[in-house]
């Protein structure tokens, strides 16, 4: 019987995952004593009875490498250590059915487990690699926000498809008279919003690390629109808040911070401009699942895929507990726990929030 490698998706999904499934796939058809499945919607398809996997050969794989989303599925709730139940009362709680999985592994014949994740899915990966699992990462995240690598595919389409709709958005405000907000995602981190507003012009570019304060949103605003000519521009990530105010969230009902969902931040802030007196005319648009949906770019199939080999590369090394990543443009290994200590945020004295800050973009401080 040939050695199994497990290849799971967790979290959101971002473009370029299927670009590194297939890279896995291809890969490994190089060995003759290694076979990949998948499992179905992260780790649940292990977990469900009767099991959920897929056989990744070749056929399987052919032509993802454009396809947005996974065709293995996946999730951000739950997991093999807070697996969700619900009790006669209808009360929710959290087993821990990881010891589980790891025997349903074995009797799977699975050698070496590939999780692509982002932050969420690496914790677990580590937790697996704990309890002796020979596990490997491959890091995926639109919002750029994990540290111990350059960057992530997913995130260069992201900040495309943000500043495609902001240039839409600019000819409309013009020929309005408008001031449009555009919402973007980034929960901690708003790279997303750096970049498109750079990329695509805006005036106004409110992110997470930086809280804003209205009044100073108002100025730059007002040097754009006069006496209802001219237009102006807002990108703004979802997780800003305003100087006394925390994020914007649309639901909370969840044991889990990271799982709550943020929503709102855009029209919290157009309220924010109209209740200290902005005249213009506003138009809010919140680009949400759009920005993860679609085909990879270019750069984000070949980041994919060189993640995928590597990845592959190193079950066969045996660089278990390791994540591939790129750093100073190089194809490298670094410790999942390293990877997970902390978040890559928006470096408020780095180069490009002082170029944004030349070209005239406020950040609402
Ligand atoms: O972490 C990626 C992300 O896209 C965040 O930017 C966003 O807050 C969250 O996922 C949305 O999750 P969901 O798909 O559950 O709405």
């Amino acid at each position: 019987m040939k050695n199994r490698c497990l290849v799971a998706t967790g979290g959101g999904d971002c473009p370029g995952l299927n670009a590194v499934i297939r890279a896995i796939v291809k890969r490994a058809s190089l060995e003759k004593d290694w076979e990949i499945i998948g499992s179905i919607d992260a780790f649940n398809g292990i977990l469900h009875d009767p099991m959920e996997i897929k056989e990744l050969d070749l056929q399987a794989v052919a032509g993802i490498h454009v396809r947005g989303g996974t065709i293995i599925g996946t999730t951000n709730k739950g997991g093999p250590f807070n697996w969700p139940v619900q009790d006669k009362k209808g009360d929710w709680h959290y087993e821990d059915r990881s010891a589980e999985m790891l025997r349903k592994l074995e009797f799977l014949n699975v050698k070496a487990v590939i999780n692509i994740g982002g932050d969420g899915s690496q914790r677990i990966s580590q937790q697996l690699y704990e309890m002796g699992c020979n596990i490997v990462g491959v890091p995926k995240t639109i919002d750029n926000d994990l540290a111990a690598t350059d960057t992530t595919f997913g995130f260069p389409t992201a900040v495309e498809i943000a500043t495609e709709s902001l240039d839409k958005l600019v000819t409309t405000a013009a020929s309005h008279h408008r001031l449009l907000i555009m919402e973007v995602m980034g929960r901690e981190a708003g790279w997303i919003a750096l970049h498109a507003a750079i990329a695509g012009g805006a005036e106004v570019c409110l992110i997470p690390e930086i809280k804003y304060d209205i009044e100073k949103v108002i100025q730059r605003i007002n040097k754009r629109i006069i006496n209802g000519r001219g237009f102006a521009n807002i990108v703004i990530a979802e997780g800003a808040s305003p100087l006394q105010g925390r994020m914007s969230y649309q639901e909370m009902n969840s044991d889990i911070p990271e799982n709550a969902r943020l929503g709102g931040a855009d029209f919290r802030l157009m309220r924010e401009l109209q209740e200290a007196g902005l005249t213009a005319e506003i138009r809010v648009t919140t680009l949400g699942h759009l920005q993860r949906g679609g085909k990879p770019i270019a750069s984000d199939r070949i980041l994919a895929a060189q993640f995928g080999v590597k990845a592959f590369e190193m079950v066969l090394d045996k660089e278990f507990g390791k994540m591939v990543a790129i750093c100073n443009g190089k194809l490298t290994t670094v410790s999942i726990a390293e990877a997970i200590e902390q978040y890559n945020l928006v470096d408020i004295d780095s180069d490009l929030v002082h170029t944004a800050r030349s070209l005239g973009i406020s950040f609402g401080d």
